[in-house]
């Protein structure tokens, strides 16, 4: 079976993931971007529990996530897509499922980590709260989701090859130049 081409693209809330993906796939029409949190927010029939975990700022249940992802693109793109993953694998469960059940379809070429400082973080989420009206676009919840950065996903991170990691800048004023950076490393042209 023909696979996906995937890069999975990770940071800290408000990191400038969704900047940065917005950006390339406004300028390659091969990329198509999707973001983890998107999928899960667009499920009608969310579990209770589940959204009180996403307001909390906690991870779900990796097979859960990891079927609705599957099945999202599975539905909405053929295989001649790029996929540029915001936010999975995101913790060890995340990275497990990762691993053996969405290498089926995917090929992962690229991991872009969004660097950002906590304060870009905190400064964000707080802006961004004030149109997105996300439960969990709060200064609580938004430390926690920083913590969970640093003690969950940043571990796993480094589980995968080095080859594939490549760190950007997700602050503002780098944001021409990170743009540059990861055109250039991902070697997109617009053939
Ligand atoms: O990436 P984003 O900030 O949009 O994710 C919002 C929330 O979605 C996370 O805080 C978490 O509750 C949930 N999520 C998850 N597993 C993922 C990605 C997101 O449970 N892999
Ligand atoms: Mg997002």
């Amino acid at each position: 079976m023909h696979k996906y081409k995937l890069i999975s693209v990770l940071g800290g809330p408000a990191s400038g993931k969704g900047t940065l993906c917005s950006k390339l796939t406004n300028n390659f029409k091969s990329i198509v971007h999707i973001s983890a949190g998107d999928v899960i927010r667009s499920q009608k029939n969310l579990a209770p529990e589940f959204i009180d975990m996403m307001k909390n700022g906690s991870i779900l249940p990796a097979q859960f996530v990891g079927n609705l992802i599957i099945q999202y693109i599975k539905e909405n793109y053929d295989t001649d897509k790029i996929i540029l993953l915001d936010g999975f694998p995101r913790d060890q469960a995340n990275y497990d499922y990762f691993c053996t059940e969405m290498s089926k379809y995917f090929d992962l070429i690229c991991i872009l980590v969004i660097e950002s400082s906590n304060c870009t973080m905190i400064e964000r989420t707080m802006s961004r709260g004030k149109l997105s009206g996300r439960a969990d676009d709060t200064v609580e919840t938004c430390l926690k989701r920083i913590e969970s950065y640093y003690n969950e996903t940043n571990k796993i991170i480094d589980l995968f090859d080095s080859v594939l990691i490549k760190r950007v800048s997700g602050e503002i004023e780098h944001e021409n130049k990170t743009y540059d950076e990861v055109v250039k490393h991902l070697n997109l042209s617009n053939e």
